[in-house]
């Protein structure tokens, strides 16, 4: 596929990975569908990328809400005429152990709402707006693909019971939905990505960052373009289907 006029919507496209595709596919000519939560950081990337010469648009949403992932992605073929690409990027952390005991005394538990709000943007909201994308996509008859951002961590990572089993979870629904909708032209494929620079690690401890980095094979970090194009690669390549790309220095938890 072309990426030159297509049009892609990317969930989580404030600030982070999501900025960083925005600003890479809107430098190789996509039209951008930005979706988040925080209308200020959408309005800035939306800019960053209408600097690049290409048409870009803000839609506030919740992906967890199916209500509002339905309203969006109807508006974003609206006011596109097309969609040819989904990347399922918004996700949040609320890590903690399942159980802590010291000294034999339960110190914490992993609470349900802890569980259940990191199912809820990561696992559901990747369901939810796969789900809606396809359909616009087979509806107006537009090809393109689907690429589900997972993590290092679906091997499982310790203190991280919720986002571990939803980076598991989008994983899985990357063979399924590729053999679903092939007969519709649209290929799906999952990136897992390593520890990358953005906003989040740059606020852990610099003793923390170093003592992770060390633990990498390629000894640094990984850079937000170095996930853009492996994204953009699943676009441009229409022979990749069903496969996750990792992405992470060689590192394995
Ligand atoms: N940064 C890393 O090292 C790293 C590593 C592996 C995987 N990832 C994954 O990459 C993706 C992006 O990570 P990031 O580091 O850029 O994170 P980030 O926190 O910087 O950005 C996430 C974006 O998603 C948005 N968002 C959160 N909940 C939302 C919701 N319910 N609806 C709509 N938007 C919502 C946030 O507002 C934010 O703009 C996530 O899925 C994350 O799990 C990141």
């Amino acid at each position: 596929m072309k990426l030159q006029d297509s049009v892609i919507a990317i969930t989580g496209g404030g600030q982070g990975l999501g900025r960083a595709m925005a600003e890479y596919l809107a430098a190789k000519g996509a039209k951008l569908a930005l979706i988040d939560l925080m209308e200020d950081k959408l309005a800035e990337s939306v800019e960053a990328c209408k600097a690049a010469g290409v048409e870009a648009k803000a839609y506030v949403c919740n992906v967890a809400k199916e209500e509002d992932v339905e309203n969006t992605f109807k508006a974003i073929v609206d006011d596109f005429g097309q969609l040819n690409g989904l990347i399922n990027n918004a996700g949040i952390l609320r890590d903690g152990l399942m159980v802590k005991y010291k000294d034999g005394k339960l110190e914490k538990r992993m609470e349900l709402s802890q569980w259940q709000s990191v199912i809820d943007v990561n696992l559901t909201g990747v369901f939810l707006c796969g789900r809606e994308a396809a359909t616009r996509m087979i509806e107006n008859g537009d090809k393109g693909a689907i690429i589900n951002i997972a993590s290092i961590s679906r091997a499982g990572n310790m203190g991280q019971s919720n986002y571990s089993a939803a980076k598991a979870g989008v994983s899985a629904l990357v063979p399924v939905w590729a053999k679903e909708l092939a007969r519709y032209g649209i290929r799906c494929m999952g990136i897992a990505p390593g520890f990358i620079e953005t906003e989040m690690t740059a606020s852990m401890k610099p003793e923390a960052l170093e003592k992770m980095t060390a633990g990498i094979p390629l000894k640094r970090m990984g850079k937000p373009e170095e996930i853009a194009s492996a994204a953009a690669f699943i676009f441009e390549n229409d022979y990749v289907s069903g496969r996750m790309i990792e992405v992470d220095g060689a590192l394995r938890l």
